[in-house]
């Protein structure tokens, strides 16, 4: 990284992913190798769950996920506006509807009650998402599920890390959940993700359909079920495995980070920091999401931002204001204000294991500068 740079994520890889990526490399096995079996088994070890399915996105797990879970063209599936996108396309792309209801303002998760207001008739399942690491309420999400003979798919790429307040892992109390593995990702294997299953049955269904709906002992050309080519190469696989080794104390840099964060950004008027942890329950770091005041101009915090050598993003625009799904469902500003409103004042700052104490202080530096400058530009 150079001094005046400061990029908003950069993986750790370090000598070990090196080794064993090339040791990969040098086995000849690229493909359905033995590197996929372990990294499942290690994954499935360090989340305390069974049933891991790596496959080759983030985006390929939830729509495994939702097929596995029974999904049908014509059905609705309650779930966030306040994610990335993937989360609601899954849904689409089995001819199934999302129906969106309002976050709650604190965990920026979908709020219980809303979602309970938001199931119909046609409602089949519920789509959690646990946005920016913080776990979702999801026993009340489940109390819901259960009442309503609705399934759950619980949308986890960004949580890696994080506990429910009983503590289990988020991502590990048995309804199906996706990971993505994505580059500014908890953990990375470049491209990738998995999805854990409650059942081995479904795990089997999962595997056969990554890989084009061949069964395990199936000869090469009989496929007995549709499929799409979702696996995970055995070099990402060797990725994954050395960043497992070393995950615990990437999560602990990550937590450092946000602490550092929170000490050098307190005070600047009007600026809301991301949720501290309460009631037991866990945020697995993966952003810096801050709320700017709802007087500043974001584009100009963000330019006036990289003028200072500072990268920065609005995170995360509301799904259902989205071009295709206004066009699509005749979605309208107004309808989810909670999210609405985070929506437009959120901006994601550099937030990786490696960031220094001396960068985390100019990007305080810089963003109390900016937001009470007396250039009078917000
Ligand atoms: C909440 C959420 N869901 C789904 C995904 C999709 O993961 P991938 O990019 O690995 O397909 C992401 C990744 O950015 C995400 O943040």
């Amino acid at each position: 990284m150079s001094e005046e740079q400061v990029p908003l994520a950069r993986p750790v890889i370090g000598v070990r992913e090196e080794e064993l990526v090339l040791e990969a490399l040098r086995s000849r096995r690229l493909s359905l190798g033995p590197r996929l079996g372990e990294f499942e088994a290690a994954f499935g070890a360090w989340l305390e769950a069974d049933h891991v399915s790596a496959l080759s996105s983030g985006t390929a797990a939830l729509h495994l996920g939702v097929r596995a879970a029974g999904i049908e063209a014509g059905d609705e599936v309650v779930t966030s506006p306040f994610s990335f996108v993937a989360s609601a396309n899954s849904v689409l792309y089995e001819g199934a509807r999302p129906v969106f209801c309002d976050i709650d303002r604190r965990t920026l998760n979908i709020d219980p009650e809303a979602a309970a207001a938001a199931v119909g008739g046609r409602t089949t399942g519920l789509l959690p998402v646990h946005i920016f690491g913080y776990p979702a309420d999801l026993p009340a999400i489940e109390c819901l599920a259960a009442a309503r003979g609705l399934w759950i798919v619980e949308d986890a790429c960004e949580a890696l890390g994080a506990r429910h307040h009983d503590g289990r892992a988020v991502g590990a109390r048995g309804n199906l959940a996706s990971f993505g593995f994505y580059a500014n990702k908890q953990l990375t294997t470049g491209e990738g993700g998995v999805l854990v299953s409650p059942s081995e049955d479904l795990k089997e269904r999962v595997d056969s359909e990554r890989n084009q709906g061949r069964a395990p002992d199936m000869g090469w050309l009989d496929h007995d079920r549709l499929g799409f080519n979702y696996r995970l190469s055995d070099l990402a696989c060797a990725l994954g495995i050395a960043q497992l080794e070393r995950l615990d104390e990437m999560l602990a840099a990550r937590a450092r980070v946000a602490g550092l964060y929170e000490e050098a950004l307190e005070g600047i008027e009007g600026l809301e920091l991301p949720c501290p942890d309460a009631g037991g329950d866990r945020r697995g770091w993966f952003v810096y999401v801050v709320q700017l005041p709802p007087r500043v101009k974001r584009d100009r915090a963000v330019a006036a931002l990289r003028a200072r050598g500072i990268d920065s993003k609005p995170y995360l625009p509301a799904i259902h204001l989205m071009s295709f799904y206004r066009e699509r469902f005749g979605h309208r500003d107004g309808e989810f204000p909670v999210c609405e409103d985070m929506a437009a004042r959120s901006l994601a700052l550099p937030f990786f294991p490696e960031l220094s104490e001396a960068h985390i202080t100019r990007v305080a530096e810089a963003l109390r500068q900016i937001l009470g400058g007396p250039d009078g530009a917000f």
